[in-house]
C-alpha cells in the first residue's frame, strides 16, 4: 500500500518533469518512465499462478452418490500471509498441504472457515451465493480471533478463478451443489501462546448433495453450552464446532440428530440448532433469536428474514424462551420449526426433545412456509425466479 503510494507520486513527479523538461531532457524522462515501470510491475501483485492437474477425477466422482462433504474437486486455491501482506497465491492439484506439528492453529486455535456454495443454473451458467457476504462474515471472524482479513477484489479473483476452472465438479443434480470451503489458520511454528505472524488461506471445494435426508430431529441441550456472551459464539471459529462434538454425540446416542443451544447463564432461552440458526414459524411470523453475542450472523437466516419480509410476513428477532416453543407446540400455534445453514439449507424440524419428552411438529405440506421458502431459493438458484435480491454471483 505505502509502495503504490509512493509509486504514484513519483508517477506524478515524472510525467511533470516530461512536461516541462521535454525539450530539454525528453530521451532521460522516457528512460525514467521505463525505468519506473518496470518497478512498479515488480512490486504489484502477480497473477495467480494456476497448476492444473494431469486427468480429472470428475467424471467417475458425479456419477455416484455425493454425500455432504465427501468428495474434493481437483483444484484448490492457497495463498500465504506473512510480513503484513497476502502473497497473490496459486491454484494447485487439491491434496495434502505440507505443515509442522508446531503450527500455533493446531495448539491455540486461531482457525476460522466459510461455507457457500455453487450452482449450475438451467442456462448451465455457474453462480456463486451471496460470495461477498460471506466474505464479510470471514473478516470478522478474522477480526475477533487476531487474524488478517481478506482484501475483497484478493478473494473474489481467487474464487472467481478457481470456480472458472473446477466449473465442471459444479453438479447438475437436484439438491446438489459445489460447496466452497475457505479455510484460514495461523502458521507460526511457535510454542509460546501469542498470535501468529503468519497464516494460511485455503479455498477447496466439495460436490455435494444434502446435508440433512430427513426432517430433523433435535434435543434441547440444558447442560453443556456451546457460547457464551463476550465469546467467539456470532463468528465462524474452528473452536465452536469443537465444543459441539461431545454434547452432540450425548444427543446422538438418544436417536437425536443434532442439539438445540441454549443460553449459557440460564439455559432458558434457545440460541441455534446444531450447525444451523434456528427459525420459528407462528401463523404469518417467523421468530429467531437475534443476532449478536453468541448467535452466528447466518447468511441464509438473512436470507430467509428477507423472503418472509418480502413476503409481507411479520419477522421478530428476539429473545425465545424454552418454556414460550414448548408451549406453542402444546398448543398448536406452532406451525413450524426448521433450521437454516449454508450446508443444510432450509432443514424442517420433525422432533423436539425437552426434560424427556418429545414433542412432534406438524408434517410439512406444499403450502408450508418452509416448504415454499426451499422452492423459492432454489429457483432463485436456478434462474427460474428472478433474482431481485441481487444475491447471485456469476462465475
Ligand atoms: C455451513 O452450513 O456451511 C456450516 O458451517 C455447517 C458446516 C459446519 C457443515
Amino acid at each position: 500500500m505505502t509502495a503504490n503510494i509512493v509509486f504514484s507520486f513519483v508517477e506524478i513527479y515524472l510525467h511533470c518533469q516530461f512536461f516541462v523538461f521535454k525539450a530539454y531532457s525528453r530521451g532521460l524522462s522516457q528512460i525514467m518512465l521505463f525505468l519506473y515501470s518496470l518497478l512498479k510491475m515488480r512490486g504489484m501483485p502477480k497473477e495467480i499462478q494456476i497448476e492444473k492437474v494431469k486427468k480429472s477425477r470428475v467424471d467417475e466422482v458425479l456419477a455416484g452418490p455425493l454425500a455432504f462433504g465427501k468428495h474434493f474437486s481437483d483444484h484448490m486455491f492457497v495463498a500465504d500471509f506473512s510480513n503484513g501482506e497476502w502473497s497473490s497465491g496459486k491454484i494447485v492439484p487439491y491434496g495434502h498441504l505440507p505443515m509442522s506439528p508446531g503450527i500455533s492453529a493446531i495448539h491455540y486455535g486461531q482457525a476460522i472457515f466459510e461455507g457457500l456454495k455453487a450452482y449450475k443454473n438451467e442456462d448451465g451458467e455457474v453462480m456463486v451465493f451471496r460470495p461477498i457476504d460471506n466474505l464479510n462474515r470471514m473478516n470478522e471472524s478474522a477480526k475477533r480471533m487476531l487474524m488478517p482479513t481478506i482484501p475483497v477484489d484478493f478473494f473474489m479473483d481467487a474464487l472467481k478463478k478457481l470456480i472458472h476452472l473446477d466449473r465442471d465438479w459444479v453438479p447438475k443434480k437436484q439438491g446438489c451443489s459445489l460447496y466452497i470451503r475457505p479455510v484460514m489458520f495461523a502458521t507460526d511454528e511457535a510454542i509460546g501462546v501469542r498470535p501468529s505472524d503468519t497464516y494460511k488461506l485455503v479455498i477447496f471445494t466439495s460436490p455435494s448433495g444434502m446435508y440433512f435426508s430427513d426432517r430433523v430431529k433435535l434435543l434441547v441441550e440444558t447442560q453443556y453450552t456451546r457460547a457464551s456472551e463476550g465469546g467467539v459464539g456470532f463468528v465462524k471459529a474452528a473452536g465452536n464446532y469443537g465444543v459441539s462434538m461431545f454434547p452432540t454425540k450425548l444427543a446422538q446416542e438418544l436417536g437425536y440428530h443434532q442439539i438445540i443451544w441454549t443460553d449459557s447463564a440460564t439455559h432458558e432461552y434457545i440460541e441455534e440448532a446444531g450447525t444451523m440458526n434456528i427459525v420459528l414459524v407462528l401463523g404469518n411470523t417467523l421468530i429467531t433469536p437475534p443476532k449478536g453475542g453468541t448467535i452466528l450472523a447466518g447468511v441464509t437466516r438473512d436470507s430467509v428474514l428477507s423472503i418472509a419480509k418480502h413476503w409481507g410476513m411479520g419477522v421478530e428477532e428476539r429473545p425465545v424462551r424454552i418454556s414460550e416453543m414448548i408451549e406453542s407446540i402444546k398448543n398448536n400455534t406452532l406451525s413450524e420449526a426448521f433450521g437454516t445453514g449454508t450446508a443444510a439449507v432450509i432443514a424442517s424440524v420433525g422432533v423436539i426433545g425437552y426434560d424427556g419428552v418429545d414433542y412432534i411438529l406438524p408434517d410439512s405440506s406444499s403450502t408450508s412456509f418452509s416448504v415454499r421458502l426451499s422452492a423459492y431459493l432454489s429457483d432463485i438458484r436456478m434462474g427460474k425466479e428472478e433474482d431481485i435480491f441481487g444475491w447471485m454471483f456469476k462465475i
